[in-house]
């Protein structure tokens, strides 16, 4: 972990931790906050547009942080400040709505909002906020924020949520409501579910049916394997209209074959299904889906068995089908999967929500370099901007560092 948190050192600038935060704090806001709150960003394994599905996903949470030093207010304002923010936001929650503050102070706004609308009305916040989980790269930037915010407001409104992991899920569905109500982006709950509810050294099965999860040992250091973050840098938004335009693809199939979601869909039923949507991009979007949440219990499996090569090739086919049926993939998130691929990696796929972000690939432990390095060159050749690469383990959920 120290190796990766220094490559990302290198790559985005000064690692933060609890107590850079809270000196940045009290250079920005002034005096001390009452604590630092954390949440990581995250990677998911497997199981791509399943969360609105009702599906399953396995994600892991990264050693990349979010850091919120946070001290209550009493004039029901919010003055949010961050290191990658030039001005400071100073928003009355009163004042709070969809689309309002707007940019990342929504997503801090966003949870004060719905931790009031469930009935614990917050008097006001000053926040300052660091991170080194990249920004627009779909490794969850946004969830780290809205899960650190989240989990310091649990302990200063003295919910107590953090305790257990019923608590966590209720906080993450905050974050949830933040993210679609206030900053208006239509995701699945996946992001926050992980970065609340993850555990060191494990993959989290999310049944996005029954909000139950599972732990799944997740240790790939213990094999001499390791997995490796590719971020494209190409351009990543969830709210431009494509993520949405699959999930209402996927209710409009839903409602068709008389189901409350495509959970409902067994991959054995699969044909029939499909002959019953009588349309081209309908079919494909179900045959994604359903042999996608097929393939998370897939992985699983393979996990809990340890055969690594099953995982690779689940992974590459999640790739195919993500590229080819669900049509999220780009050329940068291409380029990055065949590349992994033709320098011996066991498997690749893109990550997250697509249309840019980050390719994972899982790679012998001495091959994270020379991937790297390959994926790199094959970027440079094409005269695209330099991906960043590194190295990453299954980290600790959101919590309180001081
Ligand atoms: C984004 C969303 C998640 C999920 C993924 C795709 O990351 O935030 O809810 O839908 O895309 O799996």
């Amino acid at each position: 972990m120290a190796t990766t948190r220094r490559c990302i050192a290198r790559y985005r600038g000064a690692v933060p931790d609890a107590v850079t935060t809270a000196a940045r704090f009290r250079e920005t806001v002034g005096g001390d906050p009452t604590g630092v709150w954390s949440a990581p960003g995250r990677v998911n394994l497997i199981g791509e547009h399943t969360d609105y599905n009702g599906g399953l996903a396995l994600p892991i949470a990264l050693p990349q942080r979010t850091y919120a030093a946070v001290r209550p207010r009493v004039d029901g304002r919010l003055r949010l400040h961050s290191d990658a923010a030039r001005d400071p936001v100073d928003v009355a929650l009163a004042d709070v709505k969809p689309g309002t503050p707007g940019g990342w102070a929504s997503y801090v706004a966003g949870v004060a909002w719905a931790v009031g609308e469930a009935g614990h009305p917050v008097g006001g916040l000053d926040v300052h906020v660091s991170s080194d989980v990249p920004v627009g790269a779909g490794l969850s930037s946004s969830a780290a924020l809205e899960c650190s915010v989240a989990a310091a407001l649990s302990d200063l409104l003295g919910l107590g949520l953090l305790a257990d992991d019923d608590g966590r899920a209720t906080l993450a569905g905050w974050c949830q409501q933040a993210e679609n109500v206030i900053a208006e982006a239509p995701t699945g709950g996946m992001d926050q579910a992980i970065s609340m509810r993850a555990e060191p050294a494990h993959a989290t099965l999310l049944d996005c049916r029954s909000g139950a999860v599972e732990q799944v040992p997740f240790d790939l250091a213990a094999s001499g394997l390791a997995l490796l973050v590719v971020d494209t840098r190409a351009e990543h938004a969830l709210v431009d209209g494509q993520y949405a335009a699959r999930r209402r693809s996927c209710e409009r199939a839903a409602q068709i074959l008389g189901v409350a979601t495509l959970r409902e869909i067994p991959v054995a039923d699969l044909d029939d299904a499909l002959r019953r949507l009588r349309d081209g991009e309908l079919e494909a979007r179900v045959r994604h889906v359903v042999t996608e949440i097929d393939r998370v219990e897939q992985c699983v499996a393979a996990l809990r068995d340890g055969d690594f090569d099953a995982v690779g090739r689940l992974f590459v086919a999640s790739h195919a089908s993500l590229r080819d049926d669900y049509e999220v993939s780009c050329d940068e998130l291409d380029v990055s999967v065949d590349t992994a691929m033709a320098h011996g990696a066991l498997g690749a796929r893109m990550t997250g929500g697509g249309f840019g972000g980050s390719a994972i690939a899982l790679v012998r432990a001495e091959s994270v370099a020379p991937t790297g390095a390959a994926v790199t060159d094959a970027f440079v050749r094409r005269r695209w901007t330099e991906p960043g690469c590194f190295a990453v383990t299954a980290s600790a959920a959101a919590g309180r560092d001081s």
